[in-house]
């Protein structure tokens, strides 16, 4: 028997009692004849004490210990003179009588402590060593906490956890295909799925009427804080349902961790806003609505005063900043550098400040008088303080501007409280999206979503107008997961096809199963995915959804730890049949 409790185990009670610990060496304290050792497991630290009525080859060991050696001790639990308020353990230590060193250790790269001295690429090479630390065991526990919790809520509800492959062929959602060649079929080649999108409609097809899958996808993209190339979704589809079905399970869903994980209770129901609100208002389809500060549309106001900024462009917008008229010549130059970055894309940040006695002050005094600027200030909701950041520019480009101004202002005016949850649905999303340079619509979520019943019609005449019965789940500014009701009628579903630009053979050749599939009695179905990383960094208050996986990659797609992608052997090529076509740099 290798220990008869864990390292964060035991209290004062067990005061007398003999145990045996095994863990892992956090830190030695050698004061002539004493020795201390932490010992450490995944449950917490304990105390040994080795003393001179210790063994001689018990102090003789403990004097040879070195950080992260693996330990085995057996002793009595004492009280403790000195209590460590800190540790769960501190109120008792094991005064050591067997000590056995099970395996020793270098000395590790970096330190094994909270706030580790290793920069992250080094923690990322040794990750097996950081996965050691507490902030990240505590997030692996959240993560493992709310994938019981999402099980046992969908299992209550009647959902069948059903596996589907990960060697496919190739789903036509957003990003590239990760793919991989096929032995036993020269030349060709299976693709890793970019999510189980089509197999969980065929599941729908084959009567299995709520699934999910708790499931790795593959996304070949460029990779920020919140992306992976492989990340894990929460998989969900249903059959017979209208929307308010769907968001009403996955709704609950939501509620049910974040009160059983978070302690958070919500008792209303959601907001819903319209894609169309959330783009005018916030400028972004992910608003994050913990604060106000909405954009407001100027356009009107401002045009046609000779300011050539304003005149050229399609559209100009604002956003107030409440008790801000007081920014300096400073803050306001560096939130103009922030605009100007090519992330950003603005050219220019014009501002209005509102100050005491209903007087206004602006970087374009020149072209508007002050009844104008009260105007503008008016429209923009603007009291005594408070100070206007105006864009202006093409429609699209600029909203997407304000909408990073306006996180930017959150930020700095402290508005973005990560202990602070605002989620809401986004819905109504555009079923096409036009893409100027190929000129040709692509499906804005995928091309199985099913258009809102009453924009049917304008299939003909006017595509882009189309809204699609989608939907995503926005918390705090991210997209935690999206989802629609799916097209189930072939022929609409060709309709959908041939407006993508798929030709009859095109599409027979890549979704062929499933329309054959809905030649066999497809029921009415829809569903969701949650990014189930940024559910729980969300849920950890990080950033990065990195802290959430065991083994994640870094930004290049690598592994640093196992170091891949790497090349493989000529012999293993020329059994795929494969040729590098690369010339070595
Ligand atoms: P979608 O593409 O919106 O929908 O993906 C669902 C959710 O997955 C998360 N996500 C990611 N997380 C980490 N890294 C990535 N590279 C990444 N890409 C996406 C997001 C997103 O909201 N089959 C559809 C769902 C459906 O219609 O049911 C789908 O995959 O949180």
């Amino acid at each position: 028997m290798y220990r008869t409790h864990t390292c964060g185990e035991l209290r004062i009670h067990n005061t007398g009692e003999t145990v045996t610990l095994s863990g892992w060496v956090q830190k030695v304290r050698n004061l002539g004849a004493m020795s201390f050792i932490d010992i450490r497991d995944r449950y917490g630290i304990t105390q040994l004490v080795v003393d001179e009525n210790s063994a001689t080859d018990v102090q003789q060991r403990a004097s040879s210990l070195g950080r992260e050696f693996v330990i085995q001790a057996t002793g009595k639990v004492i009280e403790r003179s000195s209590k460590n308020k800190n540790i769960s353990t501190g109120d008792i230590e094991i005064a050591v009588n067997d000590l056995t060193i099970l395996n020793a250790s270098e000395v590790p790269p970096f330190t094994i402590e909270d706030n580790s001295d290793g920069g992250e690429e080094l923690r990322m090479k040794y990750r097996y060593l950081d996965l050691r630390r507490n902030p990240l065991k505590k997030a692996l526990e959240l993560r493992h906490r709310m994938a019981q919790v999402v099980r046992n809520y969908l299992d209550k509800n009647g959902f069948m956890e059903i596996e589907t492959p990960y060697l496919i062929g190739s789903t036509p959602e957003g990003a590239r295909d990760f793919i991989v060649p096929s032995r036993m079929n020269p030349g060709e080649f299976y693709a890793l799925p970019q999510s189980p999108q089509t197999f969980k409609q065929l599941l729908m097809v084959a009567g299995y009427d709520r699934y999910f899958q708790i499931v790795r996808c593959f996304r070949d993209e460029d990779l920020r804080a919140d992306r992976q190339p492989e990340f894990t979704q929460i998989d969900c589809e249903m059959s017979f349902v209208d929307r308010e079905d769907i968001l009403g399970m996955f709704e609950g869903m939501a509620k049910e961790l974040f009160k059983t994980v978070l302690g958070v209770d919500f008792a209303e129901q959601f907001p819903r806003m319209s894609y169309d609100e959330a783009m005018e208002k916030y400028g972004s389809d992910k608003p994050d609505i913990r604060f106000g500060m909405t954009i407001t549309d100027i356009t009107e106001e401002v045009k046609g005063r000779g300011f050539v900024v304003f005149d050229s462009v399609d559209y100009i917008g604002g956003i107030c900043a409440e008790g801000c008229a007081g920014f300096t010549r400073k803050q306001i130059d560096a939130l103009t550098e922030f605009v100007k970055r090519p992330q950003v894309g603005a050219k220019g940040l014009v501002y209005i400040r509102c100050e005491e006695g209903g007087k206004y002050k602006s970087s374009v005094d020149k072209f508007y008088s002050e009844d104008d600027l009260k105007v503008i200030a008016d429209k923009a909701n603007a009291k005594e303080g408070d100070l206007i950041l105006i864009l202006a520019g093409d429609k699209k480009k600029t909203l997407s501007a304000l909408n990073d101004l306006r996180l930017e202002m959150g930020d700095q005016l402290g508005l973005r409280d990560s202990s602070k949850y605002s989620p809401l649905w986004v819905v109504d999303f555009p079923l096409l999206e036009w893409d100027e340079e190929t000129k040709r619509f692509y499906a804005m979520h995928h091309p199985f979503t099913a258009p809102k019943p009453e924009d049917i019609e304008l299939f003909e005449e006017n595509p882009g107008s189309v809204r699609a019965n989608a939907y995503d789940f926005v918390v705090n500014g991210t997209e935690i997961g999206g989802g629609s009701l799916r097209i189930f009628d072939s022929e609409l579903q060709n309709k959908m096809f041939s407006i993508l630009g798929f030709t009859k053979e095109e599409a027979e050749r890549q979704f062929g199963f499933l329309m054959n599939a809905f030649k066999y009695g497809a029921p009415p179905h829809g569903g969701i995915a949650f990014g189930f990383d940024r559910f729980c960094s969300l849920f950890g208050g990080s950033e990065s959804i990195r802290d959430y996986i065991a083994f994640p990659k870094n930004n290049s797609g690598r592994d640093v730890m196992s170091d891949s992608p790497s090349h493989v052997s000529q012999d293993q090529l020329d059994e795929l049949n494969l040729k590098i076509n690369i010339t070595e740099k």
